[in-house]
């Protein structure tokens, strides 16, 4: 074996203990490019030399950078737009009659990236439905990486970003032009959070939302992770809750979870335990 494959599949190893992402040993070459600004800061040459510094230090701060770095954080405004529709227009209408009593909703977009998913579910609530301007909202943006949970509570971005799935008139009443950026406007911020959470870690009990977002993040994971992840969000989801994965993602646990198609898309709706 060449040393730089055994330096390749300790990282590996690292990224997979921290984070449950499996990176593709074709893959490999992404190291490089992505570990790039870890290196600058840590003063170090090369990724063996990333390695040798992995392997010395047992502490869980070098490891967790390394596992955060790599992960792919693609994601849009308005993603998978059939999706959205539908909560518009059949799901959400039935939560808010069921909610009537409490006038409470609550939303998780589990692995929220850089905040554009959590931000696109604030605008539709306010856009479609002033009703619900007397009820109390609450939108929870999550995910493993300290660095998109900033860039989410920040709620600036760049005009590529915005000219991705935003239509121009929610952009021009929702967001506010600084500088070179756009910003999420305060009524919208208001109604999101962000913090940071690994779904590979034990679930915070005593959580129920209405509806999850766990889009796009399961096919980095193994089975037994995805099977971990799938009992938290049943825990984590009301009997009469909403579940949407990406639309490549299945969760192929007939015991806890009912497939829901509809003409363009698909949602899960849990069985109760
Ligand atoms: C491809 S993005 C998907 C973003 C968004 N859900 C969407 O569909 O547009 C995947 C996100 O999952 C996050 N992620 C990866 N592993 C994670 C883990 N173990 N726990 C929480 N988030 C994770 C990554 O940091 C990344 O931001």
């Amino acid at each position: 074996m060449t040393s730089s494959a055994i330096d390749f599949e300790y990282l590996r190893a690292v990224v997979m203990r921290n984070s449950g992402n499996h990176v593709d040993p074709s893959r490999d070459y992404l190291f490089e490019s992505r570990l790039q600004r870890l290196l600058r800061d840590r003063g170090l040459q090369s990724l063996s030399q990333l390695v040798s510094a992995l392997r010395s230090d047992p502490g869980p701060t070098l490891q967790r950078s390394v596992a955060e770095a790599m992960t792919i954080n693609e994601t849009s405004f308005f993603r998978d737009t059939s999706t959205f529709d539908l909560l518009r227009e059949q799901l959400l209408p039935a939560l808010i009659a069921a909610r009537q009593t409490t006038r409470t909703l609550r939303f998780w977009s589990a692995a929220s990236s850089s905040g554009q998913e959590a931000y696109s579910l604030a605008i539709m609530l306010r856009e479609h439905f002033p009703l619900l301007a007397g009820w109390r909202i609450d939108i929870l943006g999550t995910d493993i990486s300290a660095e998109m949970v900033e860039r989410s509570s920040a709620g600036r971005y760049q005009r590529i970003e915005v000219n991705r799935g935003l239509p121009a008139r929610f952009l021009v009443k929702y967001l506010v032009r600084t500088g070179d950026e756009w910003e999420v406007h305060p009524d919208i911020k208001r109604l999101c959070r962000f913090q940071q959470r690994n779904l590979c870690l034990p679930f915070p009990s005593g959580e129920t939302f209405d509806v999850i977002f766990l889009r796009n993040v399961m096919i980095y994971f193994p089975q037994d992770t995805r099977r971990h992840v799938l009992l938290g969000m049943h825990r984590s989801l009301a009997r009469d809750g909403v579940l949407f994965l990406g639309l490549s993602e299945q969760p192929r646990m007939d015991t806890h979870w009912q497939t829901m198609l509809t003409p363009k898309t698909v949602w899960y709706k849990p069985i109760p335990a």
